[in-house]
């Protein structure tokens, strides 16, 4: 199987749902929530992908960056490069079914782990979303990171303790998803957080602690304070509300402030190497990929899943030869450009 042939099977299974197009940039599915777009009239995907293309790479060929090193740690764990695997769930409504959750799961966090880096599992209005996540990391040995939604906090730390028990390496909230009616519609409320909720979800495990999809300094300070381990600067692939900022925008004034003490990891359109390059010069110390896994997953399963993942490798070796990169954990904010005006 090529990548070309997962991509097409995509298509075929995500027929209404996916176009898997050439340019995955939040047109064709605008306002397809549920489904794969961006909320609304689909802005804050739009603007994710078009800021990030506004960001250009600087060629450089006289020095002696011949072959680049990829790997990078996070959370006590070595992964072969920057590229995490976003969590994903609704595969019914978002999807078509194509994968059912389950298949989808397992998918993921094989796939990931074939091409020697880690996958994040989700939480949804069903509940055994979640559940199904957690049996597909607890059978990897537990290689893989649970997202749970903005619960009450007895219920985040309920599923907490489940994801302990599964051997995660690593636990955290999408709180972005703090106003997600689909959720409310499965009688299982969710909301934002008060700085004293979020420090007792820190302190109630020993496991870093993910907060998933901040995008502004103010809240990136709150979280530092909290103890979180881990920001991923996100809007939820443009998902959850029209019109927000991209993460490019802000990443990089947030790594400026709270990225000595907390690990800053961002999401949103990135579709090959280059975009994770891009991520890695203004500071971001991962990337989480999803979409483009979606793809992997439908069109290939757990192979398709590991293809994606190792083109993204293979475009981040070369674009790092052309841009005079020597390692991931130390990317060079000069090698990018930034034109405002267009
Ligand atoms: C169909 C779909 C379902 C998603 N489900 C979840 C989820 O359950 N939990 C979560 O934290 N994020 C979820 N996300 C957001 C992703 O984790 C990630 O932030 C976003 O997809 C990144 O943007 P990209 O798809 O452009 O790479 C979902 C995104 C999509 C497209």
């Amino acid at each position: 199987m090529d990548i070309k042939e997962v991509k097409k099977n995509a298509r075929e299974k995500m027929k209404g749902f996916c176009n898997v197009c050439n340019e995955c940039n939040g047109i064709w599915c605008a306002g397809k929530v549920p489904g794969m777009g961006g909320c609304g009239t689909g802005d804050s995907f739009k603007r994710n992908y078009n800021k990030l293309k506004r960001i250009r790479l600087i060629l450089k060929t006289i020095h002696s960056a011949k072959n680049p090193i990829l790997e990078t740690s996070l959370w006590g764990e070595k992964l072969s490069f920057p590229g995490i695997i976003a969590p994903i769930t609704g595969a019914s409504y978002n999807f078509g079914n194509a994968v059912n959750e389950k298949e989808y799961a397992n998918n993921v966090i094989n796939g990931a782990v074939d091409a020697g880096t880690i996958g994040m599992v989700g939480d949804g209005g069903d509940p055994t979303y979640l559940e199904l996540g957690l049996k597909a990391i607890k059978k990897a040995g537990g290689k893989g990171v649970a997202i749970i939604k903005p619960r009450d906090n007895e219920e985040i730390i309920k599923r907490i303790k489940m994801a302990e028990e599964a051997g995660a390496v690593a636990v955290g909230i999408d709180i972005d998803g703090a106003g997600l009616l689909t959720m409310a519609l499965y009688n299982q409320p969710v909301g934002p957080k008060s700085f004293k909720d979020l420090k007792t979800l820190v302190d109630s495990t020993d496991l870093p602690f993910i907060v998933k999809g901040i995008l502004s300094v103010e809240e990136a300070k709150l979280c530092q304070r909290a103890g979180v381990d881990t920001i991923v600067v996100s809007n939820h692939g443009g998902r959850v509300l029209d019109d927000t900022l991209a993460p490019c925008e802000v990443l990089n004034e947030i790594v400026k402030e709270v990225g000595y003490k907390v690990n800053i990891l961002v999401d949103g359109a990135a579709r090959n190497g280059g975009d994770i390059l891009k991520y890695l010069a203004l500071g971001a110390k991962g990337v989480l990929i999803g979409r483009p896994i979606i793809w992997g997953a439908v069109g290939g399963g757990q192979e398709g899943v590991k293809i994606i993942l190792e083109q993204f490798k293979n475009e981040l070796y070369k674009n790092m030869i052309l841009t005079g990169c020597e390692e991931t954990t130390n990317i060079s904010p000069r090698i990018i450009h930034e034109f405002i005006l267009d």
